[in-house]
């Protein structure tokens, strides 16, 4: 059984989500999804996502795509979770594209395309107008 696992913070869940969800199980037999914590949200950006952890998780577990789920709190422990989990392959979107091959010495590391025009900060943009 090939373990899939990817990161992210997936606030105000949108299609673009969906379609990297769906695009990084299909690499494998079982998807692990690492939901950055507020405080980690925080920390890089001073400011909280919209939804809570505890919400963003309840949204991502509930999707038929995803097997498991656990919170990411610090950026420093990719590695860390990569062996707790078991995971084969390394999912992230091609936005990071480079920033994880460290990794492969750990797991295959695959970087998809993001989807075009949508992100979490331009839809928080466009309501705020
Ligand atoms: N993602 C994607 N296509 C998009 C937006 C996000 O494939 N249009 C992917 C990212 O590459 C990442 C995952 O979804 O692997 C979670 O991304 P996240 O940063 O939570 O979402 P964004 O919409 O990019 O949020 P932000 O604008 O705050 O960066």
């Amino acid at each position: 059984m090939k373990r899939v696992i990817t990161f992210g913070t997936f606030d105000l869940f949108h299609i673009g989500h969906l379609r990297i969800l769906e695009r990084a199980r299909a690499q494998g037999d079982y998807l692990i999804v690492g939901i950055s914590t507020d405080a980690l949200n925080f920390s890089k950006k001073q400011k909280n996502p919209i939804y809570t952890e505890k919400d963003r998780m309840r949204i991502i577990e509930s999707l038929k795509v995803v097997d498991e789920v656990f919170y990411e709190e610090s950026l420093e422990l990719k590695g860390e979770y990569i062996k707790k989990y078991n995971a084969d392959v390394l999912v992230m979107g091609n936005d990071w594209e480079g920033r994880f091959d460290e990794f492969k010495s750990l797991c295959e590391v695959i970087y998809l395309e993001r989807t075009p025009s949508i992100s979490t900060t331009e839809i928080i943009e466009i309501i705020k107008e």
